[in-house]
């Protein structure tokens, strides 16, 4: 199994949205998907399309509360395996990112138990980078994503953070989501960001701006399957074609090997 982290350095990038988008594309391409939320927001469930909000999650696990995976994972309509942060208060967060912190491979030692197929894949959001949700979710990916809108202060965020982010994983892409090729301002940032991280961000890894990306989430369907025409579907299906095949292109052909997590 082959885990993926989506991260950002500021919020509202559409890491949610691209975690959750991307776990349906790939379960709909048969391919084994576990969503995994270590975002205190606990939102991912519900843009899986869950309809309440699960209580005890990794939050919990951190702390050493409940153990992960057991008895604390859901299954969507679309056969995503998700795993919830669950709810937890202000103090309860203090508490486990100190655990979070004095064992830096808490998340990937948790991953590794799980008993999934090689072919299948560990979608992570996370808290805000820099977190320690964040640390956790880069230091077990094979892939990390940096998901960004094209806005100035994003940007110059992850130019700032980018060495920090390849130096903790091999293999970092930023995703730009939220593209608006009418503002001129946009090519100019992504000029200057393509300078900062270089083949990092590549041109097929872009998501337009879409206005009924929301709505669609609000009546909890799919942008993909309301407007399949539209360009940000599109973009969608892309990224999810172009991770589908980078799975495919890296899964470990000895099972028992330690790469086959
Ligand atoms: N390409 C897009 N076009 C239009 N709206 C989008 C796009 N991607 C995401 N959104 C909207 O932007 C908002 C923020 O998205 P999302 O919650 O996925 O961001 P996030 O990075 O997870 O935010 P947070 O930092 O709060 O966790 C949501 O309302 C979502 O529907
Ligand atoms: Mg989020």
């Amino acid at each position: 199994m082959k885990t993926v982290a989506l991260v950002s350095t500021v919020g509202g990038a559409g890491r949610t949205t691209l975690t959750a988008a991307l776990a349906v594309l790939l379960a709909r391409r048969d391919r084994p998907v576990v969503a995994a939320d270590i975002d205190p927001q606990n939102m991912l469930g519900a843009y899986l399309g869950l309809d309440t909000f699960a209580q005890v999650g990794f939050g919990h696990a951190i702390a050493g509360r409940v153990e992960p995976w057991r008895g604390n994972t859901w299954r969507n309509a679309e056969g995503v395996l998700f795993a919830p942060h669950g709810e937890t208060t202000l103090a309860e967060r203090m508490a486990y990112e100190a655990r979070l912190a004095a064992e830096p491979r808490w998340l990937a030692d948790a991953l590794a138990r799980i008993d999934f197929p090689p072919r299948g894949v560990a979608l992570i959001d996370t808290a805000r980078f820099p977190s320690q949700q964040a640390a956790q979710a880069v230091r077990a990916a094979d892939l990390v994503l940096c998901v960004t809108p094209p806005e100035p202060a994003a940007c110059a965020t992850l130019a700032r953070c980018f060495r920090n982010l390849r130096d903790s994983s091999a293999n970092v892409k930023v995703v730009v989501n939220r593209l608006n090729p009418a503002r001129e301002m946009q090519r100019d940032v992504l000029g200057l960001l393509r300078a900062a991280v270089g083949d990092a961000l590549e041109l097929a890894h872009r998501v337009h701006f879409d206005a009924a990306m929301p709505e669609s989430l609000a009546r909890g369907g799919w942008l993909f399957d309301d407007v399949p025409h539209s360009q940000a579907s599109h973009d969608l299906h892309g990224l999810a074609n172009w991770l589908d095949a980078w799975l495919e292109s890296d899964v470990d052909p000895d099972p028992g090997s330690e790469r086959a997590r």
